[in-house]
């Protein structure tokens, strides 16, 4: 397979095992690319792409500006706070004044489910997800599958738990689609009320301890607890959550296998995951923000339409 089966990268759930593999061996070529001492190669050189952010974010923005620059592309870029989005302009009309000045493709953060789909029926351009609300992510899941795979040599047959806010986490829905075709075992741990009621339609088991999840997996990705969609208080505070759900180094080193420590970001050090764990061999937390240059590289460049 040397072409996506995709027009846009709208989320994990529209792609095959197929199209993971396509993207993570152009991203082994690109991680060489990006390690040489010159870091640019001319792909995307008559390619413009904007950079749409109607959400906050520091790694994913600055990882596609890089991946865009590395790749030569022209790059623009606009974040929704100082735009004209606060005058009343719709979505359509936004993108639609950006495409006119001729850009090919969009990567879009929006924090509504659905906006990037939408956006893709709606403009003609090719459209890039950078997360859309609580629904998908699918750069991350990329990195964090392509992290494992460098880490263990294949995800296929690996043991990952996902710990934390799965209830309004985009990561963790990317992940358990990304993970299970790749043919990981996926475990979600957390309290309940963190918990989506549906997760088991998706093959995924629930698990409430802590240490039982972390003995039984190869990989746990812990989440940070996203309070800024929770409306409504889910546990009783911080500092209890953290008793049962935060990893810290004396839970860790009790376990009888070295596990690796996965974590998107951004941190919220002393809350589920304390800084000797963060910091510690075990957790490969700045691989994946390495690994994100050269995989959101490999999705650009394939989306494009480039052969190698
Ligand atoms: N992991 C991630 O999406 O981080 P940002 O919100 O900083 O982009």
């Amino acid at each position: 397979m040397s072409k996506l089966s995709v027009e846009h990268l709208l989320g994990i759930k529209h792609l095959q095992k197929e199209d993971l593999e396509l993207i993570f061996s152009t991203a082994d070529n690109f991680k060489q690319v990006i390690n040489r001492p010159i870091k640019k190669v001319p792909s995307l050189r008559d390619i413009t792409i904007a950079n749409l952010f109607f959400e906050n974010s520091t790694r994913t923005k600055l990882s596609f500006e890089l991946a865009e620059k590395r790749l030569s592309a022209d790059i623009i870029n606009f974040s929704s706070a100082n735009s004209s989005v606060k005058k009343g302009e719709t979505l359509i009309d936004t993108v639609n004044n950006i495409l006119s000045m001729k850009v090919d493709m969009v990567v879009m953060r929006h924090p509504n489910p659905g906006a990037a789909e939408f956006l893709s029926k709606h403009v003609d351009a090719k459209i890039v997800n950078a997360g859309d609300g609580a629904h998908e992510h699918p750069t991350q899941a990329l990195l964090d599958a392509f992290s494992i795979r460098e880490k263990y040599g294949d995800v296929n047959g690996k043991n990952v738990v996902i710990v934390g806010d799965i209830l309004h986490s985009r990561v963790a829905l990317s992940n358990i689609f990304c993970l299970q075709k790749l043919g990981a075992n996926v475990k979600v741990c957390g309290p309940l009320t963190l918990i989506p009621k549906h997760i088991k339609t998706l093959g995924v088991e629930v698990v409430t301890n802590l240490k039982e999840a972390l003995k039984w997996c190869d990989v746990a990705m812990m989440l940070r607890i996203q309070l800024e969609r929770q409306d409504m208080k889910f546990f009783p505070s911080l500092r209890e959550y953290s008793m049962l759900y935060g990893l810290d180094k004396q839970l860790l080193d009790s376990l009888d296998k070295q596990i690796t420590v996965m974590h998107p970001g951004p941190i919220n050090r002393g809350v589920e995951i304390t800084s000797d764990v963060a910091d510690s061999k075990q957790s490969i937390i700045l691989n994946q923000v390495e690994n994100g240059v050269a995989v959101r590289m490999a999705v650009l460049y394939l989306l494009a339409g480039k052969k190698e």
